[in-house]
C-alpha cells in the first residue's frame, strides 16, 4: 500500500497493460465535449492561481473514461496521482493513512466512491472541506481526538451510480459530471487512434463498423478492435476493412447493434420467459445468471439508451424494438404499445 501510494506515477503500469491506449492529456481525450470544456476551465484557473484543483466527481457507466480523466487531471496539473477505491478503504484509519501521505496538489482518486463505508465518509467531509483530519486515539474514557492539517489536495471520485452517493458527500464536490455514451463518430476516432498505437492496418469502413458496434463505450471499442485484429491475422491478411470487421465481430458474438451475449439474454429472458415484462430486477438477474448490480450498472444503461428496455415502477419491460431485434413477434399489450396506449 505504502509503496503504491508513493509511486510518483502509479498509472505507468496500467498504461503498459492498456498498450498505451489511455489518453494522457485532455487534448487526446475524445468526446465528452462539455465535460472537457468545464474541466479545461477549472484546470486552467487552478493553474493560474497556483492552487489545487477543486474536488471532482465523475459518474457514468463502466468504460466511459472516469479513471482516465482522473489520471489526466493529475498529468495536466503536474501532480501525483494516488489511486484507491471505496471498497479498499475499510476503516477510518485506512483513509487517515492515505490522507497523511498526500502532498500539496496531489490527486487522490477514489474509484467506486459510492462503496465507501459511512464511518470513512464522515472522516472525509472535513478533509475535503477544510483540509483537516480528525482522528480519535485510544478507546473509552481515555480516548481523545486530535486534529491534523492536511495539504490542499484534489479528491477525484468515480462512480457508476450517482444515486448511491449521499447528499453531503456529493455537495462537497466542486464539479459533478456525468459521462455520456459516445457517438459512433467519436468512437471511430478512438478506434483509429488505438489502431495507430497498436500498429493495426485499418481502413475507414473497418473503423466505422467497429465503432458502430461498440455499445457507445471506448473500452469496448478498444476490445473489439483487438478481437478483430486477431480475426484478421488468423483468417485474413491482417488488414481490417468493413467485411473483416463484420465477420470478426459476428464470430465473437457481437451482433449488428453491438449487443453481446448477455445483452441479448437479458432481452430474451424478458420477452420469452416473462412475456415482455414487467419483471423485477432480482428475478431478471437470477434468470440470466448475473449479479443485480451488474445488470443494473453494466448492461441496462445501454439497453435503455438504445430504447430496447424500460425501467418502470413495476419492473423491467422490453420495448417493441427489443422484440423486433430478437426477431420475435410482440404480443399486443399496453406496455409494448407505450404509455399513450393506456389512455386511448
Ligand atoms: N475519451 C476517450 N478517448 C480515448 N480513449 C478512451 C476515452 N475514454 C476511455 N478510453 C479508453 O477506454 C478505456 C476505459 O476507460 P476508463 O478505464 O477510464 O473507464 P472507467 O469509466 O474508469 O470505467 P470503470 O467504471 O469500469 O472503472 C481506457 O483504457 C481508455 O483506453
Ligand atoms: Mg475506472
Amino acid at each position: 500500500m505504502r509503496e503504491e501510494l508513493l509511486d510518483p506515477d502509479p498509472l505507468e503500469g496500467e498504461v503498459v497493460d492498456d498498450n498505451g491506449l489511455r489518453p494522457r492529456s485532455l487534448a487526446d481525450f475524445v468526446g465528452q465535449a462539455r465535460l472537457k470544456e468545464h474541466l479545461g476551465i477549472i484546470l486552467e484557473a487552478a493553474r493560474r492561481r497556483g492552487q489545487a484543483v477543486d474536488h471532482l466527481l465523475f459518474a457514468g457507466p463502466p468504460g466511459l473514461g472516469k479513471t482516465t480523466l482522473a489520471a489526466i487531471v493529475a498529468n495536466e496539473m503536474g501532480v501525483r496521482h494516488v489511486p484507491t477505491s471505496g471498497p479498499a478503504i475499510e476503516r477510518a484509519g485506512d483513509l487517515a493513512a492515505i490522507l497523511t501521505q498526500l502532498e500539496e496538489g496531489d490527486v487522490l482518486f477514489v474509484d467506486e466512491i459510492h462503496r465507501l463505508p459511512r464511518a470513512v465518509e464522515e472522516v472525509l467531509y472535513p478533509a475535503m472541506e477544510d483540509f483537516q483530519l480528525d482522528i480519535v486515539i485510544g478507546k473509552g474514557p481515555a480516548a481523545r481526538s486530535i486534529r491534523l492539517d492536511l495539504p490542499p489536495f484534489t479528491l477525484v471520485g468515480a462512480t457508476t451510480r450517482t444515486g448511491a452517493i449521499t447528499g453531503p458527500l456529493r455537495d462537497r464536490f466542486g464539479l459533478v459530471e456525468r459521462l455520456d455514451f459516445y457517438t459512433s463518430l467519436e468512437l471511430e476516432a478512438i478506434v483509429v487512434r488505438a489502431a495507430s498505437i497498436l500498429d493495426v492496418v485499418l481502413d475507414d469502413s473497418g473503423a466505422t463498423e467497429i465503432a458502430r458496434r461498440a455499445r457507445g463505450t471506448p473500452r469496448i471499442a478498444n476490445r473489439l478492435l483487438r478481437r478483430v485484429r486477431d480475426y484478421a491475422e488468423v483468417r485474413g491478411d491482417g488488414t481490417i476493412d468493413q467485411s473483416t470487421a463484420a465477420l470478426g465481430l459476428a464470430t465473437f458474438g457481437v451482433d449488428e447493434r453491438g449487443l453481446d451475449k448477455v445483452d441479448r439474454s437479458i432481452l430474451s429472458a424478458i420477452c420469452e420467459r416473462f412475456g415482455g415484462g414487467p419483471v423485477g430486477l432480482s428475478t431478471l438477474a437470477i434468470s440470466v445468471g448475473e449479479q443485480t448490480e451488474t445488470v443494473e450498472d453494466v448492461y441496462e444503461p445501454f439497453l435503455i439508451q438504445q430504447g430496447l428496455l424500460m425501467r418502470t415502477p413495476k419492473g423491467r419491460v422490453c420495448t417493441a424494438g427489443a422484440w423486433e431485434h430478437l426477431g420475435l413477434v410482440a404480443p399486443r399489450t399496453a406496455e409494448t404499445d407505450g404509455p399513450s396506449a393506456l389512455f386511448e
